[in-house]
């Protein structure tokens, strides 16, 4: 039984199927992701903490929750995640980024890394793994153990589209990690593609199809 939170909604469901049609162009594509990363991150935040401090309004003093704590670290998956991460940035401005450069190996699929750069004081933060395809879970269980490595330990993991394979294999690997997800879909195809899924997801934000 997966612990995986499906973020259903009808404002996502109808975005999704617009970005999953093969004759939607990237601009489009781009400006629904951005769409579906603030409605997703509306919930993905949800138990972020917050402290009561004092302000003053043009009419009164008062004491009003801020968000407390080091700043959030969104860590984006290259070079699909971005397209989540930029949305969740313009939500949460102040959040830090981590980059995690990865590759698919042609041969056996396993994930190379090209390029990991975080921010410091990993473990006092909440940190906020994106890519939009949760397929084998191959590349996602390498920039998990690569963050922990680098200290993180409070962890969600945030994406669009996941088969359940990705799933099985991710809470397999980090069962600490919580799982978000707009949409679980049937099954990976032999190419370890999701189906009915979306396609390449760097290539439809990019246009480089
Ligand atoms: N990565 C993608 O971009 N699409 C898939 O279907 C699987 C992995």
């Amino acid at each position: 039984m997966s612990n995986a939170i499906h973020i259903d909604h009808p404002l996502i469901r109808h975005k999704l199927t617009i970005m999953r049609d093969k004759n939607t162009p990237p601009f489009l594509f781009r400006a629904l992701l951005r769409e579906i990363s603030f409605l997703m991150g509306y919930e993905v935040t949800r138990d972020l903490k917050t402290i009561d401090v004092e302000i003053e309004t043009p009419v009164a003093k008062t004491v009003k929750p801020k968000l407390s704590g080091r700043k959030m670290c969104i860590h984006s998956i290259l070079r699909a995640g971005n397209g989540l991460m930029e949305g969740l940035l313009d939500l949460i401005p102040t959040a830090k980024v981590g980059h995690v450069g990865l590759y698919r190996d042609h041969e056996d699929l396993h994930a190379v890394e090209y390029y990991f750069k975080v921010p410091g004081n990993l473990d006092e933060r909440f940190n906020l793994v994106v890519d939009p395809m949760l397929a084998t879970g191959n590349s996602a269980n390498a920039a998990l153990d690569r963050i922990k490595q680098a200290g993180a330990k409070n962890i969600t993991f945030m994406c669009l589209l996941a088969a359940p394979e990705g799933i099985e294999a991710l809470e397999k690997a980090h069962p600490d990690v919580q799982i978000y997800t707009a949409a679980i879909d049937e099954k990976l195809n032999e190419k370890s593609y999701i189906v009915p899924g979306l396609g390449d997801a760097g290539d439809r934000i990019y246009g480089t199809i």
